[in-house]
């Protein structure tokens, strides 16, 4: 499908790309895995930004949150995240905030930002965690509708309306890529294995209906952990899930033009993050 006409030429002034590293579902509980750790130093530095797409903890217990604060302390790339609905469990909401804050994370929750390099390049970033709720009546209608309670509905439009705000906030912002980040999907075209039975939790199609209403080039998401990598809003947005279930490893992809999204193996020479925003410092 084809960018509306409305939407402008990206600009990419230096020629070089967004880069993104991206990872969610790490649901620490214990001890932080090796591999991951090592995973995420390797490639420290080596993007603009990591995106954490919730999940980080099992259940939000301050232990659990410690291990977050300590993981991603040791990491210098700029960091964004959304909660996960396991984060969300925390009793202590305010102490997990401050520990993740204090591990230099900036915390989208229907919140966007812009980050501007000094090469020209412009980055926004709209994030929120999302909810369930289904996707009707596109999909799965039957199925969803008998699921779908009224509370869960009436989170879902809340959340897709919080993410509509937070995305409205970067129309006219000239970025030469925006990045939606969610933890629950806004699509079932990266819900692989995932039963269809629970679709329902996995997220809403009214948050790939925002996001096919705004210029978005790319959507990162996790939660559906037997879900697939590679998937697309209805009206052709990529969207990738990069639940550590999925991809076994943060995953770094280059955004060159409008949603054209290269996935890179390995980077190859450290991208120079020159000018961000103060609080993503
Ligand atoms: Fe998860
Ligand atoms: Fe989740």
């Amino acid at each position: 499908m084809n960018p509306p006409d409305w939407l402008p030429e990206t600009a990419f002034p230096s020629n070089k790309p967004i880069r993104l590293a991206a990872i969610g579902d790490l649901h620490l509980r214990t001890s932080i895995p090796q591999d991951l750790a090592d995973d995420l130093r390797a490639i420290d530095g080596l993007a603009d930004l990591l995106v954490i797409t919730g999940d980080l903890t099992e259940g939000g217990k301050l232990p659990e949150v410690e291990l977050a604060r300590e993981l991603f302390s040791g990491i210098r790339m700029p960091k964004v995240a959304v909660l996960g609905n396991h984060d969300r469990r925390s009793m202590r909401r305010k102490a997990m905030r401050i520990a993740l804050e204090a591990s230099g994370i900036t915390l989208l929750d229907g919140a966007s930002l812009t980050m501007t390099f000094d090469d020209g390049r412009r980055l926004g970033i709209a994030g929120v965690g999302g909810y369930g709720g289904g996707f009707w009546p596109e999909e799965v209608p039957d199925l969803v509708s008998a699921r779908l309670s009224k509370a869960v509905g009436v989170r879902a439009r809340r959340e897709s309306l919080r993410l509509q705000q937070a995305l409205d906030e970067l129309v006219g912002q000239h970025n030469d890529a925006n990045v939606v980040v969610l933890h629950y999907s806004p699509t079932v075209s990266t819900l692989g294995n995932e039963p269809l039975i629970k679709y329902w939790m996995l997220g809403n199609s009214l948050l790939g209906k925002v996001i096919d209403e705004h210029r978005v080039d790319l959507v990162l998401h996790g939660h559906a952990h037997l879900g697939n990598h590679v998937g697309q809003t209805p009206g052709g947005v990529p969207v990738r899930n990069v639940a550590a279930h999925v991809t076994g490893r943060p995953m770094i992809y280059d955004v060159t033009t409008h949603r054209d999204v290269q996935e890179v193996d390995r980077p190859w020479s450290p991208v120079a993050v020159t000018s961000m925003p103060e609080r993503l410092r």
